[in-house]
């Protein structure tokens, strides 16, 4: 007999559906035939389905089965074929009748047939409603998060004889549906606060104007001063994500298998934290297992690059196209897919090799020529796509028991609110949104100077010798002061200040 059962294949972050087709020949020699582009976890499938299937007493392996996955020119890959693959030999041995055709089914199977978690259950969810789909079975512990998506039944169950129950009649079968308030609540659940970092006054200032008009950002400083604790709190002081931007966010995070609160989108901003020991598939993502990287789990948040001098060239070349382009192609054994990753970057390191040049607690034991051999790795094509430059002295221990705690990340975010909407406003006719987006056209446009402003920056040219690639980021950095400050052209403190975050360029001209 013939059976047809429904279920979705993965491509990005996006769900494609998938026919599974199982013929179970009376006649014939024992035999099970796998056809339609099955990749390796599909492969698999097959021992993890026949041999759950067999703990449930069902015999028909002795016959000839043709399994085909339509339609065939694309690669399949995931364990959530099992149920799908398992649903349709039950069905095609004659033990379901009923008619499957508005149903998906998800999910892996143990050998003993109980029903796994998978990931990408929301995309799959998102894609079976917009396919008419009416119903979809899933692994108990992924029915919130397909409950999120309105419009279709989501069923959940914990093992392979729950599913069969059903959909034979003999099981009610659990419905899950999340409250609307639930679903709706769009409250900012994070766990930091920038209320945490005591004192470091040029740093708060530094990842606020960085928030502001999404600059990229490089903090320097001695080990313990405090730098990831700031970099993972500017998360905290973007703006709440648009509704588009969350449905996305949370399609990454479902693929990816990070997703914590299933029973509503993703509304706070991640911080994505990668270290120069971080494999390249663990950075960009794998199409092996279809899984995003690091660099697109930042998506709409933040991308954290840790001992940023350790970093090898070639990563810091796959950083190019996202920074650029906002998407990361991956590419592998002849399949493409690219998953969105627009971030902000933050970066960090030591100002030198022991750490703890400038510092005002600890001495540096480096020799100057350690110091700026060190410096001078600090330039170079990525170097100059960094906006914002901090150096974060560390705090002694007096200071750090005395000083009390600083703005709450709810206060520095609502200015940043103020500032993104200016933005939005001046370029409304230029496809982009920020001032850190600004081309040379742009830059003409929206960062006149005046008399006083050419002057002043004539002058630090002189003693700086700033590149061009550098002046452009100070009048893209002075515009979001301006804005910041909500003056209408940009006057020379906010030069001034711009031109302190060029901390790099200043070293540069010293060696
Ligand atoms: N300004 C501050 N306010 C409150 N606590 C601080 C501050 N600076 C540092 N700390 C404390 O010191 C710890 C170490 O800071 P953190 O890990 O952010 O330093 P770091 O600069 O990233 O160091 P490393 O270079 O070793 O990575 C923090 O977890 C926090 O407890
Ligand atoms: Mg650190
Ligand atoms: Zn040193």
């Amino acid at each position: 007999m013939f059976s047809k059962v429904l279920t979705f294949h993965l491509v990005g972050i996006d769900a494609v559906l998938v026919d599974v087709e199982v013929d179970i020949r009376e006649m014939g020699l024992p035999s099970f035939t796998v056809v339609g582009l099955a990749e390796g976890a599909v492969k698999e499938s097959k021992e993890r389905v026949k041999s759950a299937l067999k703990n449930l007493n069902f015999n028909f392996f002795s016959k000839p089965i043709t399994l085909n996955l339509a339609p065939a020119d694309i690669k399949k890959d995931g364990s959530h074929f099992d149920l799908p693959i398992a649903i349709g030999l039950i069905a095609a041995a004659g033990f379901i009748t009923k008619d499957l055709t508005d149903t998906v089914f998800v999910g892996e199977l143990s050998l003993d047939g109980d029903l796994r978690g998978v990931n990408g259950v929301l995309p799959m969810t998102l894609s079976a409603v917009s396919s008419g789909i009416k119903n979809i079975i899933v692994p108990y512990e992924n029915g919130q998060e397909a409950a999120i998506v309105d419009g279709i039944n989501v069923y959940g169950f914990k093992n392979l004889s729950e599913v069969v129950g059903f959909l034979v009649g003999d099981l009610e079968g659990e419905r899950f549906k999340i409250e609307k308030s639930q679903k709706e609540d769009d409250r900012l659940l994070y766990d930091v606060d920038f209320m945490d970092v005591k004192g470091q006054f040029l740093a708060r200032r530094a990842a606020e104007i960085a928030a502001s008009g999404m600059h990229n950002m490089l903090m320097i400083g001695s080990p313990g001063s405090g730098k990831t604790m700031i970099a993972k709190r500017i998360p905290t002081i973007l703006p709440p994500m648009s509704l588009e931007e969350s449905i996305e966010t949370t399609k990454i995070h479902s693929v990816a298998g990070i997703l914590k609160n299933k029973g509503r989108l993703v509304r706070e901003r991640y911080f994505s934290s990668i270290h120069h020991t971080t494999s390249d598939i663990a950075l960009i993502g794998g199409t092996r297992d279809a899984r995003p990287g690091a660099i697109s789990i930042a998506h709409n948040g933040v991308l954290f690059l840790d001992e940023f001098l350790e970093f090898k060239r070639t990563v810091l070349e796959v950083l190019r196209q996202p920074m650029e382009d906002g998407v990361i192609t991956v590419s592998r054994a002849n399949r493409t897919v690219t998953y969105p990753a627009k971030f902000m970057l933050v970066a960090a390191c030591n100002p030198c090799p022991c750490g703890f040049y400038g510092d005002p607690v600890k001495q540096c034991v480096c020799s100057e020529i350690q110091v700026k051999r060190y410096r001078s790795r600090l330039s170079g094509p990525l170097m100059d796509r960094i906006d914002i430059h901090v150096h974060v002295a560390s705090l002694n221990f007096d200071e750090l028991s005395s000083i009390p705690n600083g703005e709450s990340s709810e206060t520095i975010r609502k200015r940043v609110e103020q500032v993104h909407l200016i933005q939005r406003e001046r370029f409304k006719k230029d496809k982009i949104y920020f001032n850190s987006q600004m081309a040379e056209k742009h830059i003409k446009k929206y960062c006149q100077l005046n008399q006083d402003s050419i002057s002043l920056l004539e002058k630090v040219n002189k003693k700086y010798h700033f590149s061009a690639r550098s002046y452009s980021k100070i009048l893209k950095v002075a515009r979001t002061i301006a804005d910041m400050d909500g003056a209408e052209g940009i006057e020379t403190k906010h030069i001034m200040e711009a031109v302190k975050f060029r901390i790099t360029d200043q070293w540069t001209n010293e060696l």
